[in-house]
C-alpha cells in the first residue's frame, strides 16, 4: 500500500492527549510491515487494545505488533515492568496458540514493579485525601521514584541472585519506614528467583544493542509510546500526570535509539478528547453529549475498567503536543463515534479572562480558570465504519478533518472509522 511506501526505516506511534487514543490500533496495523516493535515508557498502566477478526486483545506491556508471529518484540529500557502482569499476557497469548519464545526481548536495564510498589502507589492516593491523581494503582509512581532516587531493582539484577536479593532487602526496608507494607522479604525473593527468573531469563537482554544491531541490519523498526503527551511528567498538566515521558524525549532514552534515527514521528489524535483520573480537562463534557460518547465510543478504561471522562476535541493541547514531539503526521482515530451528533465542537483557543490563548499555559490554577473557545460545525449522521477513502467520507466529517488539518498545520494520513484492523480510511 502506497501509505507504507512513504514512512521511513524507524516509525514512531505517540499518544497526543490524555491517553487511550488508539495507539494499539496503529501499532498493529503498521506491525504487518515493521517486524521490530519497540515500547520505550512506562508499564502496565497503559491497555492497549486491539480487535482483529472480532477477538479483542489489551495488552499492558507486550508491545501490540505481537500478534504477527514474526515479529520481534521489545520491551525497553524506559519502561517499569509488573512480571507477573507480564506473564499474564504471554499465559493469554498462548490461549490463542501464540508463543514468543525466541522474539521477546526484555531489557535489562529496565526496572521492577513490585507488589508492593502497587500497595505503596494506593496508600500514597488514599493519603493524598482530596487530590487523587487518581493513579492506575500499577505501582508506575514508586517504581519510578526508586529509579529516580537510584534505589530500584533493575532487570538484570535477577541474573545475579546475591545482588538481587541484598538490592530488595535494602529497597523493602527503605518503604517499611514509611509504609505499612503487607510483604515478606524471603517469600519475595524466592519468587522472583525461583518461580519467576526461570520463565523470565530466556527474555533478558541488552535490548539497547540489539535495537542498535537492528537499525543497522537496516530492519523496520516501529516504536510504540504509551500513555499520552499530556500525561507526561515535564510537559503535562502536573501533578496529574504519569511518572515518565511519554512525549519522543522519552522514546529516545527509553529504546536507547538517538533522535536522528527517527524517521515518521505519527501523533495519535482521538477525534473528540478523553481523559481517566483526575487534572484539568478545559473541554469535557459533563452532559448527555458526553454520556453519548463514552456509551458509544465505549470509553471505560482498558486498564482500570473507570469510566474515561470525555469532552470537545481540544485543538490547543494538540498544538502543543505537535510541538513537543516533531509530529510529522496524525491518525485521527475513532471518527465513527462522532457520527449522529448534532454539531460538533473544536475548542480553537482558550479564554483566560478575556485573553485568547492557543497554547496550554503551563500554570495550573490558570488553566483552570481557562475556557474553550469553539469553532461550532455541522454534525454528520450517516454510519462511516465502511468508508475506506476520504472520499466516501461524508461531507461534513470531510470538513472536520479538513480544519482540524488545516488549523493543525500537519496531515491526517489515516482516519479510524471502527475498532477492527481494516476499520481505517487512507487518506
Ligand atoms: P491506546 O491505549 O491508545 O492503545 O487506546 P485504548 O486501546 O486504550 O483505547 C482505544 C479504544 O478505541 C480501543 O477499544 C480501540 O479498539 C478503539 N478504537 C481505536 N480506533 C478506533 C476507531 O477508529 N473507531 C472506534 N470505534 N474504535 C476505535
Ligand atoms: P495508554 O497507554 C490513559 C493516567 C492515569 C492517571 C495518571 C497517573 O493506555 O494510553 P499512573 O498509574 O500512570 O501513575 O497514573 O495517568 N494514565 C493513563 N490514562 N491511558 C493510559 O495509558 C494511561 N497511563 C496513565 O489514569 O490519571
Ligand atoms: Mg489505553
Amino acid at each position: 500500500m502506497a501509505y507504507f511506501d512513504q514512512l521511513g526505516q524507524v516509525v514512531t506511534v505517540l499518544g497526543t492527549q490524555w491517553g487511550d487514543e488508539g495507539k494499539g490500533k496503529l501499532t498493529d496495523i503498521l506491525a504487518e510491515k515493521y517486524n521490530v516493535i519497540a515500547r520505550a515508557t512506562g508499564g502496565s498502566n497503559a491497555g492497549h487494545t486491539i480487535k482483529v477478526d472480532g477477538q479483542k486483545y489489551v495488552f499492558h506491556l507486550l508491545p501490540s505488533g505481537v500478534l504477527y508471529p514474526k515479529n520481534i518484540c521489545v520491551i525497553g529500557n524506559g519502561c517499569v515492568i509488573h512480571f507477573p502482569t507480564l506473564l499474564k499476557e504471554l499465559e493469554n497469548l498462548a490461549k490463542y496458540n501464540m508463543n514468543v519464545t525466541g522474539r521477546l526481548f526484555v531489557s535489562d536495564q529496565a526496572h521492577i514493579v513490585f507488589d508492593y510498589h502497587q500497595e505503596i502507589d494506593g496508600q500514597q492516593e488514599e493519603q493524598k485525601g482530596g487530590a487523587q491523581v487518581g493513579t492506575t494503582k500499577r505501582g508506575i509512581g514508586p517504581a519510578y521514584t526508586d529509579k529516580m532516587s537510584r534505589i530500584g531493582i533493575r532487570v538484570g539484577d535477577l541474573l545475579f541472585p546475591d545482588r538481587f536479593t541484598a538490592k530488595l532487602k535494602a529497597n523493602i526496608a527503605h518503604h517499611r519506614r514509611m509504609y505499612n507494607l503487607d510483604v515478606d522479604f524471603e517469600t519475595e525473593a524466592k519468587f522472583y528467583l525461583e518461580e519467576l527468573l526461570p520463565q523470565l531469563k530466556p527474555f533478558i537482554t541488552d535490548t539497547v544493542g540489539l535495537l542498535e544491531t537492528y537499525y543497522k541490519e537496516g530492519r523496520k523498526i516501529l516504536l510504540e509510546g504509551a500513555n499520552g503527551t499530556h500525561l507526561d511528567i515535564d510537559h503535562g498538566t502536573y501533578p496529574y500526570v504519569t511518572s515518565s515521558s511519554p512525549t519522543i524525549g522519552g522514546i529516545c532514552t527509553g529504546t536507547g535509539i538517538g533522535a536522528h534515527y527517527l524517521n515518521d514521528i505519527v501523533g495519535i489524535v482521538k477525534a473528540y478528547t478523553t481523559r481517566v483520573g483526575a487534572g484539568p480537562f478545559v473541554t469535557e463534557l459533563e452532559d448527555e453529549t458526553g454520556e453519548k460518547i463514552r456509551e458509544i465510543g465505549g470509553e471505560f478504561g482498558s486498564t482500570t475498567g473507570r469510566p474515561r471522562r470525555c469532552g470537545w476535541l481540544d485543538l490547543v493541547i494538540l498544538r502543543r503536543t505537535i510541538w513537543l514531539n516533531s509530529l510529522t503526521e496524525i491518525n485521527l482515530t475513532k471518527l465513527d463515534v462522532l457520527s449522529g451528533l448534532e454539531n460538533l465542537n473544536i475548542a480553537v483557543a482558550y479564554d483566560y479572562r478575556g485573553t485568547k490563548l492557543l497554547e496550554p499555559p503551563s500554570d495550573l490554577d490558570i488553566l483552570a480558570e481557562c475556557k474553550p473557545v469553539y469553532k461550532v460545525m455541522p454534525g454528520f449522521s450517516e454510519d462511516i465504519t465502511k468508508c475506506r477513502t476520504f472520499e466516501e467520507l461524508p461531507e461534513a466529517a470531510r470538513n472536520y478533518v479538513q480544519f482540524i488539518q488545516d488549523e493543525l498545520g500537519i496531515p491526517a494520513k489515516t482516519i479510524g472509522v471502527g475498532q477492527g484492523r481494516d476499520e481505517m480510511v487512507w487518506v
